[in-house]
Protein backbone atom coordinates (compact mmCIF):
# COMPACT_ATOMS: atom_id res chain seq x y z
CA UNK A 1 0.00 0.00 0.00
CA UNK A 2 1.13 3.78 -1.01
CA UNK A 3 0.38 6.40 0.47
CA UNK A 4 0.34 9.47 -1.92
CA UNK A 5 1.07 12.68 -0.62
CA UNK A 6 -0.27 15.78 -2.54
CA UNK A 7 -2.66 13.86 -4.98
CA UNK A 8 -4.02 16.83 -6.91
CA UNK A 9 -0.91 18.63 -7.58
CA UNK A 10 0.63 18.13 -11.64
CA UNK A 11 2.92 15.00 -10.39
CA UNK A 12 0.25 13.90 -7.74
CA UNK A 13 -2.06 13.67 -10.14
CA UNK A 14 -0.26 11.74 -12.43
CA UNK A 15 0.88 9.26 -9.72
CA UNK A 16 -2.76 8.60 -9.12
CA UNK A 17 -3.87 7.82 -12.69
CA UNK A 18 -1.14 5.62 -13.20
CA UNK A 19 -2.13 3.80 -10.35
CA UNK A 20 -5.62 3.16 -11.31
CA UNK A 21 -4.55 2.65 -14.74
CA UNK A 22 -1.81 -0.38 -12.82
CA UNK A 23 -4.51 -1.56 -10.54
CA UNK A 24 -2.14 -0.30 -7.69
CA UNK A 25 -3.28 0.29 -4.23
CA UNK A 26 -2.75 3.62 -2.62
CA UNK A 27 -4.30 6.32 -0.44
CA UNK A 28 -4.21 10.05 -2.16
CA UNK A 29 -4.68 12.86 0.66
CA UNK A 30 -4.49 16.78 -0.38
CA UNK A 31 -4.43 19.57 1.16
CA UNK A 32 -6.64 18.58 3.37
CA UNK A 33 -3.91 16.87 5.31
CA UNK A 34 -2.03 19.45 5.93
CA UNK A 35 2.06 18.25 5.91
CA UNK A 36 3.07 21.05 8.25
CA UNK A 37 1.11 19.70 10.78
CA UNK A 38 3.13 17.15 12.54
CA UNK A 39 -0.14 15.54 14.80
CA UNK A 40 -2.14 15.23 11.45
CA UNK A 41 0.42 13.75 9.41
CA UNK A 42 1.55 11.12 12.12
CA UNK A 43 -1.77 10.40 13.24
CA UNK A 44 -3.14 9.86 9.52
CA UNK A 45 0.07 7.55 9.13
CA UNK A 46 -0.14 5.27 12.34
CA UNK A 47 -1.38 2.01 12.34
CA UNK A 48 -1.30 2.17 8.22
CA UNK A 49 0.00 -0.34 6.46
CA UNK A 50 1.85 2.04 3.88
CA UNK A 51 4.92 0.86 2.23
CA UNK A 52 6.01 3.79 0.92
CA UNK A 53 5.02 7.14 1.39
CA UNK A 54 5.09 9.44 -1.67
CA UNK A 55 5.42 12.75 -1.38
CA UNK A 56 4.13 15.45 -4.68
CA UNK A 57 3.17 18.19 -2.00
CA UNK A 58 5.11 21.02 -1.83
CA UNK A 59 5.23 25.60 -2.20
CA UNK A 60 6.34 25.71 -5.70
CA UNK A 61 5.13 29.44 -6.56
CA UNK A 62 8.85 30.02 -7.22
CA UNK A 63 8.36 33.48 -7.67
CA UNK A 64 5.92 34.52 -4.96
CA UNK A 65 8.19 32.29 -2.50
CA UNK A 66 10.27 35.57 -2.49
CA UNK A 67 7.68 37.82 -0.77
CA UNK A 68 6.91 34.80 1.15
CA UNK A 69 9.67 32.53 2.49
CA UNK A 70 8.60 31.43 5.70
CA UNK A 71 5.34 29.89 4.08
CA UNK A 72 7.21 28.33 1.99
CA UNK A 73 10.02 26.91 4.50
CA UNK A 74 6.86 25.16 6.42
CA UNK A 75 5.52 23.31 3.86
CA UNK A 76 8.69 22.61 1.78
CA UNK A 77 10.81 21.94 4.85
CA UNK A 78 8.71 21.58 8.31
CA UNK A 79 5.93 19.13 6.15
CA UNK A 80 9.18 17.08 4.49
CA UNK A 81 10.25 16.64 8.29
CA UNK A 82 6.74 15.75 9.38
CA UNK A 83 6.59 12.98 6.61
CA UNK A 84 9.91 11.43 7.37
CA UNK A 85 8.86 10.97 10.88
CA UNK A 86 5.73 9.34 9.78
CA UNK A 87 7.90 7.04 7.18
CA UNK A 88 10.23 6.07 10.54
CA UNK A 89 7.32 5.40 12.95
CA UNK A 90 5.69 3.14 10.32
CA UNK A 91 9.10 2.01 8.68
CA UNK A 92 8.06 2.96 5.06
CA UNK A 93 10.21 4.49 2.13
CA UNK A 94 9.88 7.74 1.69
CA UNK A 95 10.15 8.91 -2.05
CA UNK A 96 10.46 12.77 -2.21
CA UNK A 97 11.35 15.15 -5.44
CA UNK A 98 13.28 18.51 -5.36
CA UNK A 99 14.64 20.28 -7.73
CA UNK A 100 17.33 21.80 -9.60
CA UNK A 101 17.07 25.39 -8.39
CA UNK A 102 19.24 23.81 -5.29
CA UNK A 103 22.29 25.22 -7.31
CA UNK A 104 23.46 28.63 -8.63
CA UNK A 105 23.50 27.72 -12.50
CA UNK A 106 27.36 28.84 -12.38
CA UNK A 107 28.90 25.18 -13.36
CA UNK A 108 29.68 24.71 -17.27
CA UNK A 109 29.53 21.10 -16.42
CA UNK A 110 26.16 18.76 -15.48
CA UNK A 111 25.55 19.02 -11.93
CA UNK A 112 26.81 15.58 -9.88
CA UNK A 113 24.35 14.90 -6.84
CA UNK A 114 27.59 15.32 -4.69
CA UNK A 115 28.08 19.15 -5.87
CA UNK A 116 27.68 21.86 -4.11
CA UNK A 117 24.45 23.34 -3.62
CA UNK A 118 24.13 27.02 -3.62
CA UNK A 119 20.27 28.37 -4.19
CA UNK A 120 19.69 31.78 -5.79
CA UNK A 121 16.21 31.87 -4.53
CA UNK A 122 13.93 31.43 -1.69
CA UNK A 123 12.58 28.83 -3.06
CA UNK A 124 15.49 26.80 -3.81
CA UNK A 125 16.47 27.54 0.18
CA UNK A 126 13.36 25.65 1.35
CA UNK A 127 13.22 22.97 -0.93
CA UNK A 128 17.41 22.57 0.13
CA UNK A 129 15.69 22.87 3.63
CA UNK A 130 13.84 20.28 3.07
CA UNK A 131 15.97 17.39 1.77
CA UNK A 132 18.36 18.39 4.61
CA UNK A 133 15.59 18.00 7.02
CA UNK A 134 15.07 14.39 5.32
CA UNK A 135 18.17 13.00 5.17
CA UNK A 136 18.82 14.24 8.98
CA UNK A 137 15.97 11.82 10.17
CA UNK A 138 15.76 9.15 8.31
CA UNK A 139 17.59 6.79 6.16
CA UNK A 140 15.49 5.06 3.67
CA UNK A 141 14.33 7.56 1.27
CA UNK A 142 15.10 8.36 -2.57
CA UNK A 143 15.24 12.30 -3.20
CA UNK A 144 14.59 13.03 -6.89
CA UNK A 145 15.68 16.75 -7.93
CA UNK A 146 14.06 17.36 -10.72
CA UNK A 147 13.82 20.36 -13.13
CA UNK A 148 11.67 21.95 -15.60
CA UNK A 149 8.40 19.84 -14.99
CA UNK A 150 5.80 19.55 -17.04
CA UNK A 151 2.87 16.79 -17.39
CA UNK A 152 -0.69 17.20 -18.85
CA UNK A 153 -2.09 17.53 -15.39
CA UNK A 154 -1.21 21.41 -14.57
CA UNK A 155 -0.28 24.41 -15.65
CA UNK A 156 3.68 24.66 -16.78
CA UNK A 157 5.88 25.89 -19.43
CA UNK A 158 4.50 23.95 -22.02
CA UNK A 159 0.98 24.23 -21.44
CA UNK A 160 1.40 28.38 -21.19
CA UNK A 161 3.46 28.25 -24.58
CA UNK A 162 0.64 26.33 -26.12
CA UNK A 163 -1.81 29.13 -24.69
CA UNK A 164 0.40 32.11 -25.89
CA UNK A 165 0.85 30.67 -28.95
CA UNK A 166 -2.64 30.77 -29.89
CA UNK A 167 -2.69 34.08 -29.10
CA UNK A 168 -0.07 36.15 -29.57
CA UNK A 169 1.88 36.45 -33.38
CA UNK A 170 4.82 37.08 -31.58
CA UNK A 171 6.62 35.35 -28.87
CA UNK A 172 10.22 36.23 -27.17
CA UNK A 173 11.65 33.27 -25.16
CA UNK A 174 14.69 33.30 -22.88
CA UNK A 175 17.70 31.59 -24.40
CA UNK A 176 20.32 32.21 -21.86
CA UNK A 177 18.86 29.78 -19.10
CA UNK A 178 19.92 25.75 -19.83
CA UNK A 179 18.74 22.92 -18.51
CA UNK A 180 16.46 20.10 -19.39
CA UNK A 181 13.03 19.07 -18.75
CA UNK A 182 11.07 16.52 -17.14
CA UNK A 183 7.74 14.65 -18.42
CA UNK A 184 5.85 13.99 -15.28
CA UNK A 185 4.30 11.04 -17.06
CA UNK A 186 7.96 9.08 -17.55
CA UNK A 187 9.02 9.86 -14.16
CA UNK A 188 6.20 7.64 -12.44
CA UNK A 189 6.56 5.07 -15.03
CA UNK A 190 10.36 5.23 -13.74
CA UNK A 191 9.49 5.43 -9.95
CA UNK A 192 6.66 2.98 -10.37
CA UNK A 193 9.40 0.47 -11.58
CA UNK A 194 11.84 1.41 -9.00
CA UNK A 195 8.91 0.36 -6.62
CA UNK A 196 7.90 -2.98 -8.14
CA UNK A 197 12.05 -3.97 -7.92
CA UNK A 198 11.97 -3.12 -3.82
CA UNK A 199 15.41 -1.15 -4.85
CA UNK A 200 17.10 -0.34 -1.20
CA UNK A 201 19.48 2.02 -3.19
CA UNK A 202 18.85 4.71 -0.91
CA UNK A 203 19.73 8.15 -1.48
CA UNK A 204 19.69 11.64 -3.99
CA UNK A 205 19.51 11.21 -7.04
CA UNK A 206 19.49 13.62 -10.34
CA UNK A 207 16.65 12.97 -13.05
CA UNK A 208 15.17 14.61 -15.78
CA UNK A 209 14.67 14.19 -19.70
CA UNK A 210 17.72 13.63 -21.78
CA UNK A 211 19.47 16.59 -23.57
CA UNK A 212 20.25 19.94 -22.40
CA UNK A 213 18.58 22.91 -24.22
CA UNK A 214 17.60 26.41 -22.92
CA UNK A 215 13.74 27.72 -22.85
CA UNK A 216 13.97 29.32 -26.12
CA UNK A 217 15.13 25.25 -27.67
CA UNK A 218 11.94 23.80 -25.83
CA UNK A 219 9.42 26.66 -26.97
CA UNK A 220 10.78 26.10 -30.75
CA UNK A 221 9.96 22.26 -30.57
CA UNK A 222 6.72 22.71 -28.64
CA UNK A 223 5.73 25.36 -31.71
CA UNK A 224 6.98 22.94 -34.04
CA UNK A 225 5.04 19.44 -32.46
CA UNK A 226 2.46 22.28 -32.02
CA UNK A 227 1.36 23.05 -35.67
CA UNK A 228 1.66 19.37 -36.61
CA UNK A 229 -0.58 17.93 -34.33
CA UNK A 230 -2.89 20.97 -35.09
CA UNK A 231 -3.31 22.18 -31.47
CA UNK A 232 -1.31 25.53 -31.90
CA UNK A 233 -3.63 26.62 -34.86
CA UNK A 234 -1.35 29.71 -36.21
CA UNK A 235 1.98 31.13 -37.49
CA UNK A 236 3.74 33.05 -34.56
CA UNK A 237 7.33 34.30 -34.70
CA UNK A 238 9.70 33.25 -32.13
CA UNK A 239 12.04 35.34 -31.08
CA UNK A 240 15.24 34.36 -28.96
CA UNK A 241 15.67 36.73 -25.94
CA UNK A 242 18.27 37.22 -22.40
CA UNK A 243 16.57 36.72 -19.16
CA UNK A 244 17.57 40.48 -18.56
CA UNK A 245 14.65 41.10 -20.69
CA UNK A 246 12.10 38.90 -19.02
CA UNK A 247 12.32 39.90 -15.68
CA UNK A 248 11.09 37.82 -12.66
CA UNK A 249 11.31 38.18 -8.58
CA UNK A 250 13.24 34.83 -8.23
CA UNK A 251 16.26 34.60 -10.22
CA UNK A 252 16.93 31.51 -11.90
CA UNK A 253 20.06 29.31 -12.18
CA UNK A 254 21.68 30.11 -15.65
CA UNK A 255 23.06 26.23 -16.32
CA UNK A 256 21.09 23.61 -14.23
CA UNK A 257 21.35 20.80 -16.06
CA UNK A 258 21.81 17.12 -14.47
CA UNK A 259 24.91 14.62 -14.94
CA UNK A 260 22.33 11.78 -14.40
CA UNK A 261 24.49 8.75 -14.32
CA UNK A 262 23.95 7.80 -10.90
CA UNK A 263 20.05 7.46 -11.87
CA UNK A 264 20.74 5.30 -14.83
CA UNK A 265 21.69 2.79 -12.80
CA UNK A 266 19.00 2.58 -10.47
CA UNK A 267 16.76 -0.37 -11.03
CA UNK A 268 13.87 0.35 -13.18
CA UNK A 269 15.05 3.90 -13.96
CA UNK A 270 15.03 4.55 -17.98
CA UNK A 271 16.11 7.85 -19.46
CA UNK A 272 14.45 9.10 -23.01
CA UNK A 273 14.85 11.92 -24.79
CA UNK A 274 13.12 15.20 -23.74
CA UNK A 275 11.75 15.43 -28.05
CA UNK A 276 10.17 12.11 -27.32
CA UNK A 277 8.80 12.20 -24.61
CA UNK A 278 7.20 16.18 -25.43
CA UNK A 279 5.63 14.31 -28.67
CA UNK A 280 3.82 11.53 -25.94
CA UNK A 281 2.69 15.05 -24.42
CA UNK A 282 1.26 16.36 -27.16
CA UNK A 283 -0.52 12.48 -27.85
CA UNK A 284 -2.47 12.72 -24.91
CA UNK A 285 -3.10 16.93 -25.14
CA UNK A 286 -6.58 17.85 -23.77
CA UNK A 287 -7.00 14.52 -21.95
CA UNK A 288 -8.19 14.32 -18.25
N1 LIG B 1 6.84 22.35 -11.26
C1 LIG B 1 8.15 22.33 -11.52
O1 LIG B 1 8.64 22.89 -12.54
C2 LIG B 1 9.11 21.60 -10.61
C3 LIG B 1 10.46 21.60 -10.93
C4 LIG B 1 11.33 20.91 -10.10
C5 LIG B 1 10.85 20.25 -8.99
N2 LIG B 1 9.53 20.27 -8.69
C6 LIG B 1 9.06 19.55 -7.50
O2 LIG B 1 8.21 18.49 -7.93
C7 LIG B 1 7.22 18.23 -6.93
C8 LIG B 1 5.83 18.24 -7.55
O3 LIG B 1 5.59 19.53 -8.10
P1 LIG B 1 4.21 19.92 -8.81
O4 LIG B 1 4.55 20.90 -9.87
O5 LIG B 1 3.43 18.70 -9.12
O6 LIG B 1 3.50 20.73 -7.62
P2 LIG B 1 2.02 21.36 -7.58
O7 LIG B 1 1.30 21.09 -8.84
O8 LIG B 1 2.19 22.77 -7.12
O9 LIG B 1 1.32 20.52 -6.43
C9 LIG B 1 1.68 20.63 -5.09
C10 LIG B 1 0.56 20.09 -4.28
O10 LIG B 1 0.91 20.24 -2.89
C11 LIG B 1 -0.27 20.54 -2.18
N3 LIG B 1 0.03 21.20 -0.92
C12 LIG B 1 0.49 22.45 -0.73
N4 LIG B 1 0.61 22.71 0.58
C13 LIG B 1 0.22 21.58 1.24
C14 LIG B 1 0.12 21.23 2.60
N5 LIG B 1 0.45 22.09 3.58
N6 LIG B 1 -0.31 19.99 2.93
C15 LIG B 1 -0.64 19.11 1.97
N7 LIG B 1 -0.57 19.39 0.64
C16 LIG B 1 -0.15 20.62 0.29
C17 LIG B 1 -1.03 21.48 -3.11
O11 LIG B 1 -2.38 21.48 -2.76
P3 LIG B 1 -3.25 22.84 -2.99
O12 LIG B 1 -3.14 23.13 -4.45
O13 LIG B 1 -4.61 22.44 -2.55
O14 LIG B 1 -2.60 23.87 -2.15
C18 LIG B 1 -0.79 20.83 -4.47
O15 LIG B 1 -1.78 19.92 -4.81
C19 LIG B 1 7.44 19.30 -5.86
O16 LIG B 1 8.23 18.77 -4.82
C20 LIG B 1 8.21 20.38 -6.57
O17 LIG B 1 9.01 21.15 -5.68
C21 LIG B 1 8.63 20.92 -9.49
Amino acid sequence: MIWLVGCCGMLGREFAAAFERAGISYTGTGSETDVTDKNTVLSFASGKNFKYIINCSAYTAVDKAESEEDKALLINRDGVLNLALAAKQIDAVLIHFSTDYVFDGESSEPYKETDATNPVSAYGRTKLAGEKALTGAIDKYFIFRISWLYGRFGGNFVSTMIRLMNERGSLGVVDDQKGSPTYTKHLVENVIRLINFGSSKYGIYHYSDEGIISWYDFAAVIYRIGRETGIIHKDVRLRRITSGEYPTPAKRPAMSAFNKDKVGRLEGFKLNRWEDNLSDYFKYYGEK
